[in-house]
């Protein structure tokens, strides 16, 4: 069988091309499986998961569930909100009291970046980062690059924009290491006050004007704003952003090819995003969706393998 090079999956940063590659493999065959009447394979039938959510999350917590089931794992989910959190206990004390009810591969999600390695550094379980903070949202990436080559046949030499608020966005972090390991060229899109000012680091372009960012790419990853993550206003008004960011179906009607168009979740319809191009069959939104059960059992999967069964 083909193995990852990590143990953990904390970033894309830390995978190579292989395993991109290998995960997607994976994922094609769990996605036939996903679509038979009975959607379940025995894989994991040995193995205990815990997803941990110290943060909000609708797609990535349900999605985790639900590929994690269909491998026929068994599964606890901790929601910080309702557990002892409340009450002052750490990270790693919560999991370890997890753990020690053999429970063998952690899914979590934190408001801290880097929590996810922290928590692999210290515990006997795989760890599988679903967001950390800022950071990194390595499924979320996968998926989206999945969703690509599903569409356009392949990543490589495609060119993708990310549109919005680059700044707070781990989707835009992991997204971009992932379609550089793909082959992909990047661009970043948005106000100059959210793009990052170690943005020319990454390898990747910069254009501040919708309208050429959009002449020039294959697709574009359109992210939501993140007024949660905001300390401060990086913009005059919601409505001053949509009229130079949010997607609109005039907009792409003016271009001279046909986009993909992306969306992580959860949208802010229209702020980046009018529910005319949501829903327009240019949107791959919900194919993304479909696509993250596939590519969340795969990593599951392959990161099982390295499990002892006593
Ligand atoms: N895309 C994403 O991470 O969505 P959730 O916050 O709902 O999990």
């Amino acid at each position: 069988m083909d193995s990852l090079s990590v143990e953990h999956l904390t970033g894309i940063k830390d995978l190579t091309k292989k395993d991109i590659e290998i995960i997607f493999k994976t994922a094609d065959a769990f996605k036939e499986v996903i679509n038979r009447p009975i959607k379940k394979v025995p894989s994991l039938r040995d193995i205990t998961i815990a997803n941990l959510f110290f943060e909000n999350s609708t797609r990535t917590r349900l999605s985790f569930e639900l590929a994690e089931k269909r491998l026929s794992a068994d599964v606890v989910n901790f929601s910080a909100a309702s557990s002892s959190v409340k009450k002052g206990e750490t990270l790693i004390d919560t999991v370890n009291n997890i753990l020690s009810m053999k429970v063998d591969m952690v899914v979590m999600r934190h408001p801290n970046p880097g929590a996810a390695k922290f928590l692999s550094e210290r515990v006997d379980a795989k760890v599988i980062n679903a967001g950390d903070g800022t950071h990194e949202h390595p499924t979320q990436a996968l998926l989206d690059s999945y969703s690509i080559r599903e569409r356009l046949g392949s990543v490589d030499g495609k060119k993708v924009v990310i549109v919005g608020d680059i700044l707070h966005s781990r989707v835009a972090l992991s997204n971009i290491y992932c379609l550089q390991k793909l082959g992909a060229e990047v661009m970043v899109c948005g106000p100059t006050t959210l793009i990052p000012k170690y943005i020319d680091a990454l390898g990747v372009k910069v254009e501040h004007d919708l309208r050429k960012a959009l002449e020039w790419c294959d697709v574009a990853n359109m992210l939501r704003i993140q007024l949660e993550r905001q300390d401060m206003k990086y913009f005059p008004s919601l409505r001053e952003y949509s009229m130079q960011y949010g997607l609109t179906k005039d907009i792409l009607d003016e271009l001279s090819k046909e986009l993909v168009v992306m969306h992580p979740g959860p949208i802010n319809r229209g702020v980046e995003i009018t529910s005319e191009v949501a829903d327009s069959d240019q949107a791959i939104i919900l194919d993304q969706v479909e696509n993250g059960v596939a590519v969340r059992m795969a990593v599951v999967y392959l990161l099982a393998a390295g499990i002892k069964r006593e």
